[in-house]
């Protein structure tokens, strides 16, 4: 399946963050905690070049918790702060408004001794489309700051946002990047959806999903359909097969009895995105 998907509205914004990169102190990108890697920009490295960099692992209440504990240490020393989140938990910004005073202490001493006061700290926030930049936002801003929704690409345009006296946050539209370098990026953004679910084959995702589940999470499916336990395979037939027992289980059936495969993987798909598998992790360090 062709995962690939940048279209012209991501260029005009990448491009408007390049222009702005320049009057921020630092960059909070937000990256999915159940793909942290395959969540980042790529580009992100070289535009951000000599900026505080703050890096949230958001969506940490879907993850596998020691997987995200895995990631925390690997990000570690690679030039970004890293910090588990969860942008709908309330109370959770304090840590996250001390890591960034943390990340931008050099600034923040610099001015002291110019005897600057007063000069807020511009933070841009940067990540891929339906990370969460706009609920980390709100929740940030403890108000309904940035426009939120489900379909990647709804935030759209420039806009500064101020956090009191100290912090200025500019939000930035959700981009993705030219070419998905590594074949299981594409695929990986597409489980999470942030990618156009419109220009995807959504059965043979959910069929990819069974089959990544079934290496790491093999209960996960079983327990959430009530199916029955199945030796571990990972060839096709058996996710489609598994997919088959999903659409039955759920009564979503054709004329005739034929089990809906396109429901049953909307669902499949569905309920792994809001968590109702569990805590789950596609990629490891
Ligand atoms: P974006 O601006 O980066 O495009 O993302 P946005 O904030 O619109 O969030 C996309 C979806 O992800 C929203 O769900 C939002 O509630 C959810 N979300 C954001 N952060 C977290 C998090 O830390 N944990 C979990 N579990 N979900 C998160 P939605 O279905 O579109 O909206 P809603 O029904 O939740 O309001």
């Amino acid at each position: 399946m062709n995962y690939q998907w940048f279209p012209g509205h991501m260029t005009k914004a990448f491009r408007m963050m390049q222009e702005n990169i320049k009057l921020v102190d630092l960059i909070i990108e937000l990256t999915d905690a159940r793909v942290p890697k395959a969540g980042r920009n790529p580009d992100l490295d070289a535009m951000g070049k000599g900026k505080a960099r703050l890096l949230l692992l958001n969506k940490a209440d879907l993850a596998d918790e020691a997987v995200t504990a895995q990631w925390i240490a690997a990000f570690t020393g690679e030039g970004v702060t890293p910090l588990p989140f969860n942008a709908k938990e309330s109370g959770s910004t304090e840590r996250v408004r001390s890591a960034i005073r943390e990340t931008c202490r050099e600034r923040i001493e610099r001015d002291r001794k110019r005897g600057i006061v007063g000069r807020p700290i511009r933070a841009m926030v940067a990540g891929i489309p339906n990370v969460g930049k706009s609920t980390f936002i709100n929740r940030l801003a403890a108000r309904s700051a940035a426009k939120t929704g489900n379909k990647p690409g709804v935030t759209k345009g420039k806009q500064w946002i101020s956090l009191g006296k100290e912090l200025q946050l500019l939000d930035t539209p959700g981009v993705l990047w030219p070419k998905f370098e590594e074949p299981g990026i594409g695929r990986d953004l597409a489980m999470i959806g942030s990618l156009n679910d419109e220009n995807l084959d959504l059965t043979e995702l959910a069929a990819e999903l069974i089959i990544l589940l079934q290496q790491d999470y093999p209960e996960a499916v079983t327990r959430r359909y009530e199916l029955s336990e199945e030796p571990r395979e990972t060839a096709l037939p058996y996710a489609a097969q598994r997919l088959a027992e999903i659409a039955e289980a759920k009564n979503l059936l054709k004329q005739g009895g034929v089990p809906d495969m396109d429901r049953a993987a909307s669902l499949l798909l569905e309920d792994f995105r809001s968590g109702r598998l569990g805590r789950i992790s596609l990629e490891r360090p």
